[in-house]
């Protein structure tokens, strides 16, 4: 058995890239380790969507290039390759930097991995493969086999056609692509088979999915989670990330109609001032939002929020973070992740005049960061003494604790409810901690296990 060790950076997207990839390379005799030491072939799954990814590419790779060496004076060998959006970024660049990286391949290439360690084995040099469209890749890719847990991930559409003018990921994703829904209704159900309770469908823009439906017509993704939600054994369906303009009246129905479909939705809004959305090229304004937000919740009253924010973007003034505030108080976010813009070769926004200096915008991140995280623990304050669903997922770190999660994805812990994992049990919450939620099985195992 040879070692793959592939450090996964960004987001839920390169998670799911990284098994697949660890799929794809099992049949060449791969099995996954957890440490570079040895390992001989080495994966840096990168991304690119804020500053100094490159950098920090390559001081791992400076790393990286140390085992290689003392690898090869062992007499063995190390296969160094960086994959995902650095990658295709950066090209043939990586491997003029650094000679120790054997292989360069982007997002929409990685199905053909074999064929280039193939290649490589052959002595025919480096590899580079960063070549787009590649919608084949998804027809090429072999089933899903790594490490299915309870909470599963499976990728439905890549891309963005948005162009946010502060973003890298149509230059380096691509334009948008949809999977054919026969395709993703048999990967879901082969999860399913494989003991996944929860699948959370993936897509940089997932709620702009228009796939080729099983009757000839396009479907939107209200109806590919529809036809989903009949797969046996699935109990849960969660989707991420949704941009405003594509939260379509039936999507949001979805949300009152379909069971398994979890209350919770991440919708980035990234700024609360007009004039910063206008800027960002975000295609709506911050009072569509809000109306958005209202009909979601009128949905389903109970749905959890959660958004991205860029603070600092060219030209915001106090004005317009105060903006942000306002719509963060307004809306009441149980989750959320903000961020110093930075700016990013290529984009729109790097070229902007208006820059602002890293004291302001860490001084925004720190007034947004404080808000956003005292919404959080109310939110979470709010579910003490409440009965809720956990899909139980992994153990905990005391001996026979499990951990999992709610439908609002926050994550509890409760003692004596590892024999639990990979089930959907009641759970009363005790206490809401920092990080997590302290809950209480409600019924002894011994019930709940007959069930
Ligand atoms: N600077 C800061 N944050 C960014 N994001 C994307 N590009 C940038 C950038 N240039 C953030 C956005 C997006 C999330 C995935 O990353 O908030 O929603
Ligand atoms: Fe980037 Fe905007 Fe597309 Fe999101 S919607 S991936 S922020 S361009």
């Amino acid at each position: 058995m040879k070692k793959l060790f592939i450090k996964t950076y960004g987001c839920q997207m390169n998670v799911y890239d990284s098994a697949r990839m660890a799929d794809l390379l099992a049949p060449l005799g791969y099995g996954r380790t957890d440490v570079p030491d040895d390992a001989d072939m080495v994966i840096l799954n990168t991304c690119h969507i804020r500053e100094k990814a490159a950098e920090k590419i390559y001081s791992e790779l400076g790393r990286l290039k140390k085992l290689k060496d003392a690898k090869r004076r062992e007499g063995g060998a190390m296969t160094i390759a960086v994959a995902g959006c650095v990658a295709q970024a950066e090209g043939a660049e990586i491997l003029a930097r650094q000679n120790a990286v054997d292989l360069v391949v982007g997002p929409q290439s990685y199905h053909r991995l074999p064929e280039m360690i193939a290649k490589l084995a052959r002595g025919a040099g480096h590899a580079l493969e960063t070549d787009f469209p590649a919608d084949a890749k998804f027809d090429a890719l072999p089933e899903n086999n790594a490490g299915v847990g309870p909470a599963a991930f499976l990728t439905v559409q890549e891309g963005c056609d948005k162009f946010c003018s502060f973003c890298v990921v149509p230059y380096t994703r691509g334009g948008e692509f949809s999977r054919p829904v026969a395709h993703v209704l048999a990967e879901a159900k082969d999860l399913a088979a494989k003991g996944a309770r929860e699948i959370t469908l993936l897509g940089q823009n997932v709620n702009a999915y228009r796939g080729p439906g099983t009757d000839g017509e396009i479907w939107p993704l209200a109806r590919l989670i529809g036809a989903l939600a009949q797969t046996e054994g699935l109990q849960r369906l969660r989707y991420t990330t949704s941009h405003p303009r594509d939260m379509s009246d039936d999507l949001i129905g979805a949300h009152r109609d379909i069971g398994v479909l979890m209350p919770y939705l991440h919708l980035p809004v990234q700024s609360g001032s007009d004039g910063i959305l206008q800027a960002m090229n975000r295609q709506h304004t911050a009072a569509e939002y809000l109306r958005l937000v209202e009909r979601v919740r009128e949905a389903r009253p109970d749905i959890a929020l959660s958004s991205d924010f860029i603070v600092g973007f060219p030209g915001e003034t106090d004005a317009d973070f105060e903006a942000t505030m306002s719509l963060v108080r307004a809306v009441g976010y149980a989750q959320a992740f903000s961020f110093k813009y930075s700016a990013r070769p290529g984009t729109p926004a790097a070229a902007a005049r208006k820059q602002i200096p890293d004291d302001v915008k860490d001084a925004r991140l720190q007034a947004l960061q404080a808000l956003l995280s005292a919404q959080q623990d109310a939110f979470n304050a709010g579910c003490a003494g409440r009965i809720l669903s956990v899909l139980f997922e992994k153990p905990g770190r005391k001996e026979g604790q499990a951990v999992g999660r709610t439908p609002y994805l926050q994550p509890v812990h409760a003692d004596g409810a590892a024999p639990l994992i990979g089930r959907v049990v009641d759970v009363r919450i005790e206490a809401a901690l920092p990080n997590s939620l302290k809950g209480v099985l409600t019924r002894t195992l011994e019930k709940v296990l007959v069930h």
